[in-house]
């Protein structure tokens, strides 16, 4: 089997955790006899390529992507471009423009990791976050500077879209993840009380999905208690579905709560598979720690195993995970965690682990 990866490190730590992903994967083709190969072309777009040209990637770039069989992507955003031009221009072009409306994130609590949550049984943990990741708060619609205002009096507008349709298949793709789970629960999340368009048509369509799952308990909170229960009963969450900005805020706790956000792997999949999908650690750019070397690689090298996956290599992401949980067992761990080594070493250590695993 040859896998083709496109390859888009992106700026600041993005290039080191995808270099560290990616020499991951390298050692698994090399170990697996000619069962599989994978070749990788890099893209150098993000900040420094729109410094020089103007735009986040090049003319068509959306494009150039179609023909791979994945996506492999680290982080943009660098002091210097606006975030907004930086994630619009690369990232959600590309979510958006592949359809890649699920974006999953599983949060795990890795043995020797330094808990931020005080449970008596955190170790059984064990979160899946469901982004919808094609419209919602990120839809992009609504615009500046309305006419006749003056200085001092602008007004913005920016538009959540919620289509049934594409409520409909997100809530579907927790339910069917949730029924190949241990616990079998899924938890909506939404602010339908305030918001009451979008999330009230958000709330019946998971009412009248639910009942074709007979077999998947259901929860439902709106999402500032969402936020207080995550830290307060984490025991009752399992698979949660949430709109793109409130899954986008909870992952980021979520996983701050398992540790860091250097952990979370996340996966941009398009479920219908006539484009590709892609890969990425949830964290950015982190500005204040690039260019040393001790980012954590964990989340790009768990994304690198949900890419596997997603690719049909089952066997090999499990191994993955398994490696992971190995090193931080043993202690190797970066800043974040409260360890000294830097992503080389932690790497390296991944790397011993799989074949020890
Ligand atoms: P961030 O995730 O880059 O960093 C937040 C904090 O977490 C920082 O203190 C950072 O040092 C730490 N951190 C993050 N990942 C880490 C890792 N792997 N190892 C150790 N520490 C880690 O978020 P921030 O600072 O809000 O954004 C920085 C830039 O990244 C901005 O330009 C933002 O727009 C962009 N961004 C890009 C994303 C993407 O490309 N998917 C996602 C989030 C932010
Ligand atoms: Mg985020």
């Amino acid at each position: 089997k040859r896998i083709r990866l496109a390859v888009i490190p992106g700026d600041g730590i993005g290039t080191e955790v995808v270099e560290a992903g990616l020499r991951i994967i390298n050692h698994l083709a090399e170990a697996s006899n000619g069962k599989f190969e994978f070749e990788s072309d890099f893209f150098p777009w993000g900040c420094e390529y729109y410094l020089e040209h103007g735009k986040m990637m090049e003319e068509g770039g959306v494009e150039r992507l179609r023909g791979y069989d994945a996506i492999y992507f680290g982080a943009v955003g660098f002091p210097g471009v606006p975030d907004h031009v930086s994630l619009w221009g690369l990232r959600l072009a590309i979510c958006q423009g592949f359809d890649q409306w699920a974006n999953i994130r599983p949060i795990e609590f890795l043995p020797g990791v330094p808990r931020r949550l005080n449970h008596p049984d955190v170790d059984s943990l064990n979160w899946v976050l469901i982004r919808e990741n094609s419209e919602g708060e990120y839809s992009g619609i609504g615009g500046r500077n309305f006419s006749g205002r003056g200085l001092g009096k602008e007004v913005a507008v920016q538009s959540a879209l919620f289509t049934e349709h594409g409520c409909e298949r997100i809530i579907r793709y927790a339910f069917d993840l949730a029924r190949t789970r241990k616990r079998k629960k899924v938890t909506s999340i939404t602010k339908s009380n305030a918001q009451q368009y979008g999330m009230v048509l958000w709330d019946e369509v998971f009412s009248r999905v639910s009942k074709d799952y007979p077999d998947v308990e259901t929860d439902q909170w709106l999402v500032d208690a969402a936020a207080a229960q995550f830290v307060l009963k984490p025991e009752e969450l399992e698979v949660v579905v949430a709109s793109n900005l409130f899954a986008d805020i909870l992952s980021d706790l979520g996983s701050a709560l398992a540790g860091s956000l250097g952990l979370a792997a996340s996966a941009n999949i398009n479920p219908e598979g006539n484009t590709p999908s892609m890969f990425e650690s949830v964290h950015g750019s982190a500005p204040d720690i690039a260019g040393q070397g001790i980012s954590n690689p964990i989340g790009a090298i768990g994304s690198a195993a949900l890419m596997l996956d997603h690719l049909g290599l089952n066997e090999e992401a499990e191994l993955i995970n398994k490696a992971i949980a190995e090193t931080t067992r043993q202690g190797i761990l970066t800043r974040d965690l409260g360890g000294t080594y830097n992503t080389d070493e932690i790497t390296d250590s991944i790397i011993e682990n799989l074949s020890k695993v």
